[in-house]
């Protein structure tokens, strides 16, 4: 295996914003490893993708304790990563992890008791060989679990050490509004909300985005690139190589409908006239309020994270623009 030396210039390619009223900034465009770094993508796959980020300027990856396949893995596999390459990165590093979705059978290995939280952390920095996580999420909102238990969790979490900061994702304007103040009041700050958001799913500007930032708590905007649609990738049917043709479960092939494509299709001529990719300008779009700190995006190959790493190079967008892309949402 060669010997990893970043680029000297990677700091120079990447922008960061700050996260919410927090210390930490995060790159624009960070790197999520749900998908292609389980057991069926071989390990020099994933350590070009790795490596590929951080040469650009991407310090943050993030994971959570079922992704696979099979569940687990992808944080077994990452902590071969880090032995490989990136012990001697590690503060130059934000590593997320998350627990909140089934991870174990019987009544402890889901949702959001302070149990299955803890005890699943636990485990997931065993398996990513790592002392302390960056940022540790509640993966989704439990209706059944007081949300005293839950952000008192995650408050003990951070006293002590296994993380650094804290987060909460899937969860609705109400219960971030409460999740916020709860934890406020307990003394560990809500640093970061995860929701999904992309020109095709804009659910968070339906009262979200206004509660994080009456909250001053960031947000990192999942799925940007709508599972691969907004690249343009599926214009003329579906290709072998893509997420629609290897995991049909994750994008149905008849989630791509002929209404999404002719949006797709709008969009992809507003890109081409400001001289972008599909997903550069997606990504643009979605980094355009100030109130999303980064986007996750995933990627399958390294010149994918190339690609969707120099959106922070494209031009600015313009109202222009912004009235062209709302006239093509609307087709
Ligand atoms: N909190 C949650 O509940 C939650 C849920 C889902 C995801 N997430 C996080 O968000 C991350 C990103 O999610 P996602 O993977 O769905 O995001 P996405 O960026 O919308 O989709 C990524 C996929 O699009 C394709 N792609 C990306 N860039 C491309 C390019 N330039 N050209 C062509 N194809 C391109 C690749 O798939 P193919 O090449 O295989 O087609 C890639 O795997 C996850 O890894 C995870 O960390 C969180």
């Amino acid at each position: 295996m060669t010997e990893y030396v970043p680029a000297q210039d990677r700091y120079e390619k990447m922008r960061y914003r700050r996260c919410g009223r927090s210390g930490l900034l995060l790159p624009v465009i960070s790197l999520g490893l749900w998908h292609n770094f389980g057991n069926l993508t071989p390990f020099e796959t994933q350590q070009a993708i790795l490596r590929t980020a951080f040469d650009r300027g991407i310090t943050h990856f993030d994971l959570a304790n079922n992704y696979g396949p099979p569940y687990g893995e992808v944080e077994r596999n990452f902590g071969r990563h880090m032995d490989a390459d990136w012990h001697t990165h590690r503060n130059e590093l934000v590593i997320s992890t998350k627990a909140g979705y089934d991870m174990w059978p019987g009544p402890y290995g889901d949702h959001g008791s302070r149990k299955y939280l803890i005890a699943s952390l636990d485990e997931s920095l065993k398996r990513m060989r790592l002392s302390y996580v960056d940022i540790f999420y509640h993966h989704r909102p439990d209706p059944d679990t007081p949300l005293e238990e839950t952000m008192g969790a995650l408050d003990y979490i951070v006293r002590s050490g296994r993380a650094l900061y804290v987060g909460i994702s899937n969860y609705g304007p109400e219960e971030t509004k409460r999740a916020a103040r709860m934890l406020r009041e307990m003394g560990t700050p809500l640093l970061i909300h995860q929701p999904s958001y992309s020109m095709l799913n804009r659910w968070i500007e339906n009262g979200l985005t206004e509660v994080l930032r009456e909250e001053k708590v960031g947000c990192i905007a999942f799925a940007p690139l709508q599972n691969g649609l907004l690249t343009g990738k599926y214009l003329s049917g579906i290709p072998a190589d893509s997420r629609a043709a290897r995991d049909a479960r994750y994008l149905r092939p008849d989630a791509i409908t002929e209404e999404k494509m002719r949006k797709v299709a709008a969009l992809k001529k507003i890109a081409d006239r400001r001289g972008q990719t599909l997903a550069q300008l997606a990504l643009q779009w979605a980094l355009r309020d100030g109130v999303v700190t980064s986007a996750l995006i995933g990627a399958s190959k390294p010149q994918q994270v190339t690609e969707n790493a120099a959106a922070v190079q494209g031009p600015d967008l313009t109202e222009e623009d912004l009235a062209a892309i709302e006239a093509a949402l609307a087709e």
